[in-house]
């Protein structure tokens, strides 16, 4: 199994100019919205990493980014809910308006956590910003405040999203066909993992 961009990896849900066409359109909305403010964009790594980086360059304000780790016990390659933070922020976000930068939303238990917790640090203001939401797979209702796609309850990878760490670097989202996802479930007999996300 290997991630390659030289050829096509999956079926392909959106594609490299989908992306960035959608990306410009949500940084206009974020520099409307924060206009005269200084924002914190707190990026969720490892996944959404790629998009911080569309996202913040096609913001014409001034905003500050932070990162967090964070891992999740995952049970059959579902989140649990149950969140480790590996790496916390460097920013004190106190008074600060914060925006959190997720690559997808799926049951929303990961967020939910991370909310409350950033919630606690008491900020001016707390937005949810996501590329992909999977409102199909939601557990628990947590308040996004802008998407990018709403995708089908399908398992996607690329434009920083991984299957086993793998495919990030493809520059479209793409679903894996059913070989790809087998050749995976193989190697893994363990069930329960803990993976930096
Ligand atoms: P949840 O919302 O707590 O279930 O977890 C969301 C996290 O699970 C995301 O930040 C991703 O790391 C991972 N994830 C969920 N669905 C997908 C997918 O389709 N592809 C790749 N990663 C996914
Ligand atoms: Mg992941």
């Amino acid at each position: 199994m290997k991630a390659s961009t030289a050829s096509t990896v999956g079926n392909i849900l959106l594609t490299e100019e989908q992306i960035q066409a959608r990306v410009r359109e949500m940084g206009a909305v974020l520099s409307r919205e924060y206009a005269g403010k200084s924002p914190v964009l707190v990026n969720i790594l490892k996944g959404g990493f790629i998009f911080l980086a569309d996202l913040i360059r096609s913001m014409d304000i001034p905003c500050e980014i932070d990162f967090m780790v964070v891992s999740s016990y995952e049970d059959k390659g579902e989140s649990s809910g149950v969140v480790r933070i590996l790496s916390d922020l460097g920013l004190n976000v106190e008074g600060r308006h914060v925006i959190i930068v997720e690559d997808i939303v799926d049951t929303g238990l990961t967020l939910d956590y991370l909310r409350e917790l950033l919630m606690a640090r008491n900020p001016a203001s707390l937005k949810i910003v996501t590329l992909l939401d999977k409102s199909e797979k939601r557990q628990v209702n947590v308040p996004i405040d802008l998407v990018g796609f709403q995708i089908p309850n399908e398992f996607v990878v690329g434009y920083g999203l991984d299957y086993a760490q793998l495919y990030r670097n493809l520059p479209y989202i793409t679903v894996l066909n059913g070989s790809q996802l087998l050749d995976f479930a193989a190697g893994d007999g363990s069930g329960t993992r803990n993976d930096q996300r």
